[in-house]
């Protein structure tokens, strides 16, 4: 892989052989795979299908790589990151291991995807805490809201870097200084602007970000990890923990120690034996981000978003529904119409896979998607807009 050209944006399409049979915009629901990843993937299979060799050296291998490049990506350290398998996983981590106490309270907005709340929810009731919720305005968190809301117990804030339903970005940075004045834990789901808006996790001041890598990361379901501030790596004690989880140094034919460490990094939180073809797949998937930017891909997506975006401000039957301004935009754009169930099927029909989300049709233009698919989204709304 090491010695094929760097992927480009005049070349990235051509590995998404999904492009030549429908317009995509559904990344943050799924994202497609490309033939790298097929490619990665097939060939590992075949490997244990011929059985000839332990594929453990490679899961191993793998799974640092993916690690320092996941830190390179959200500027952490590489022992600052964990593979998990989704979201939640980390959510997880930060849920039962913060080191909080009974009564402490648990911030969340009010419009956060389901993954935080119900595994926050489950984690109140375990260990005693108290979930407050932080009332939304227009559909977006509310800083001020969140200042007011913050009492002597609250300890942690947990939120979403992106708004799942209508592309809110969120301004990390204000509310990570936020946190810290107020001495409480910030945990982020980053999945919906993982891969497309880049960020700093260390100068935001987050103490854990979690992202599957099924969405804007091109990557197998079963993918994702998770990043673990150094400071607070030693505090975070979590009721789960496994055997990959200690310091082996990859010594594998003499197993009966049970005192060995655990990875002086994220590392060790990880869950047992690795999804092997899934990281297969990611290490292949994470290429195109490396390769590209994400910068770069934030800047490409835009740039089709504003053609989309400038043709429905100036057609009386649509309106757009989602936070245009520079800080808080993402790659998901958001539409609504009167029609809005028809359209949805028209655009179906006309094989534009996009969804509906809370009133709007949800449009998530990612790094495969050019001008023709644009065209075809606004060819396929005059046609709608003209009869309606
Ligand atoms: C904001 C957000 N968080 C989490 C998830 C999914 O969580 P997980 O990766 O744990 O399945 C989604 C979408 O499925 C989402 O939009």
């Amino acid at each position: 892989m090491a010695d094929t050209p760097k992927i480009t944006f005049d070349s990235v399409r051509s590995f998404f052989p999904h492009t030549d049979n429908m317009t995509y915009f559904n990344a943050a629901s799924v994202g497609p795979f490309s033939s790298l990843v097929r490619g990665a993937i097939t060939e590992h299979v075949d490997m244990r299908v011929a059985a000839e060799k332990d594929d453990s050296h490679i899961a191993f291998g793998t799974a640092d790589e993916l690690r320092k490049i996941f830190g390179k990506l959200i500027g952490a350290r590489h022992r600052e990151i964990g593979l998990g398998q989704n979201t939640t996983f980390g959510l997880n981590l930060a849920a039962y291991g913060l080191p909080l106490k009974p009564g402490d309270e648990v911030l969340l907005s009010d419009i956060e995807f389901p993954a935080a709340v119900y595994t926050f929810k489950a984690a109140a009731k375990a260990r005693g805490l108290k979930i407050k919720y932080v009332k939304s305005t227009d559909r977006r968190f509310d800083v001020d809201a969140f200042e007011k809301a913050i009492s002597k117990k609250s300890r942690v804030l947990v939120l979403s870097y992106v708004q799942f339903f209508n592309g809110y970005k969120n301004d990390l940075k204000t509310i990570g200084e936020i946190c810290k004045k107020h001495r409480m834990f910030f945990v982020v789901d980053g999945i919906q602007g993982m891969g497309t808006e880049p960020l700093n996790v260390r100068s935001l001041g987050i103490d854990i970000f979690a992202s599957g890598c099924q969405k804007w990361m091109l990557s197998p379901q079963g993918c994702g990890f998770f990043y673990v501030a150094d400071e607070l790596r030693e505090k975070i004690i979590p009721p789960f923990m496994s055997w990959v989880g200690a310091d082996w140094h990859l010594k594998f034919t003499d197993l009966f120690y049970y005192d060995k460490p655990y990875f002086d990094s994220a590392r060790r939180f990880e869950m047992g034996y690795y999804a092997v073809l899934n990281i297969i797949g990611m290490r292949a998937a994470v290429r195109m981000f490396q390769d590209l930017g994400i910068a770069n891909i934030r800047k490409h997506d835009h740039a089709l978003i504003d053609r989309l975006a400038e043709y429905i401000r100036n057609h009386p039957y649509y309106r757009i529904t989602c936070n245009m301004t520079a800080g808080h935009r993402s790659s998901i754009f958001t539409f609504t119409c009167k029609d809005l169930v028809d359209l949805h099927k028209e655009l179906l029909r006309r094989r534009i896979i996009l969804v509906r989300r809370e009133g709007s049709i949800r449009v998530s233009v990612h790094l495969y998607n050019n001008d023709t698919d644009v065209d075809r989204l606004i060819q396929a709304l005059e046609d709608f807009g003209r009869n309606h």
